[in-house]
């Protein structure tokens, strides 16, 4: 696999409230070739909203990171997709458009996912953000909307002759939300329909999946959304297993808890009070250890990082 542009074979993928500069450093360090901010409003961007603007914040270091805006207003998406590109300058890897999200919230105002009913205004949006900016543009939607109607390979195509330079295909239809399985199959037929890289997306768990995405679609790269959460060893896991070399070994509980320290003082370096967004990433990086069901319950009542660092000491004297 060469990877997307020729860079990325392992990405992190866009993931709302998930995906904080906390998030994204952890997963640089463990081997992501390429991290994604969270979903970010055009329209709040457009709106100069402070809230949406901190979205883009970069960590320390952070060289380069994907950013993926959601809208439904073509010009709207052109006009924050070229203000996103002076902002980052260099350090933008590529900006994507979000067609895959299937949230109420979102779909209601004909954002995210809801462009797979509308192929013509997606492609018009793409169109438009390419010709505001200079920078390399990809769509990210799903096998298609209703459930049972695959509509991701005519969609793919569309998208590819409105410009986009890649596409991502998460293989769910936008109905079955996070129902059932990915089926990898759709992702495979979109990469034998157009010409552009395509990247695989759903249901990599390890360096086993990550091969089998890779070998069963030819994807050009991957990405990795859920089985991130609380571990990103799988990154390096998957690059391993995608060169065919030995993985390095899995996490063990002082690897695990060590972890979500660092996870839990870079948060809270960043995003003070914030720090509550460390809640489900304790829980995610405990999970199967000896006492972790008594510790979720503690990690949720927690609101500083002195009180986090406290259940961490408590669960490895338990466990360690
Ligand atoms: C908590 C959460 C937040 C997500 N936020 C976004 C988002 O902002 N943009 C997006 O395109 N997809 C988003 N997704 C979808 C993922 O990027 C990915 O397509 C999906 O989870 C399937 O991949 P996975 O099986 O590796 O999780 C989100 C998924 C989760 C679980």
């Amino acid at each position: 696999m060469e990877g997307l542009f020729g860079k990325y074979r392992v990405i992190l993928a866009p993931m709302a409230g998930v995906s904080d500069i906390a998030f994204r450093t952890v997963c640089r360090e463990m081997g992501a070739d390429l991290t994604f901010t969270e979903m970010v409003s055009a329209k709040g961007l457009s709106y100069a909203n402070e809230k949406t603007r901190h979205l883009l914040d970069l960590a320390e270091g952070e060289e380069r990171v994907g950013v993926q805006l959601f809208g439904h207003e073509p010009d709207t998406m052109a006009s924050q997709a070229s203000w996103v590109q002076e902002m980052l300058g260099n350090s933008l890897a590529y900006l994507d458009i979000n067609m895959g999200c299937p949230a109420r919230k979102i779909v209601s105002k004909g954002d995210g996912s809801a462009l797979m009913k509308d192929p013509e205004l997606a492609a018009r949006i793409v169109a438009k953000v390419k010709e505001a900016s200079t920078c390399r543009v990809t769509a990210k939607f799903r096998r298609g909307w209703a459930l049972g109607d695959e509509t991701c390979v005519e969609f793919a195509k569309r998208i590819e002759q409105a410009g986009a330079d890649a596409v991502c295909v998460h293989g769910r239809f936008a109905e079955q939300l996070y129902r059932g399985n990915a089926e990898w199959e759709s992702i495979a037929r979109v990469k034998s329909a157009i010409s552009i890289p395509v990247v695989g997306n759903g249901d990599i768990i390890d360096g086993a999946s990550a091969r089998a995405m890779a070998e069963q679609t030819g994807c050009d790269a991957i990405m990795i959304a859920r089985g991130a959460e609380g571990n990103p060893w799988i990154f390096a896991q998957a690059k391993a297993a995608l060169s065919g070399i030995d993985e390095p070994p899995a996490p063990d509980a002082s690897d695990r808890i060590g972890m979500a320290r660092r996870h839990a003082r870079l948060l809270n370096e960043r995003e003070g009070r914030n720090i509550v967004r460390m809640r489900k990433h304790a829980c995610w990086y405990v999970a199967g250890l000896p006492g972790a069901s008594k510790a979720r319950a503690l990690f949720n009542a927690c609101s500083s990082l002195e009180e986090f660092e406290t259940v961490f000491d408590q669960l490895e004297s338990h466990c360690l």
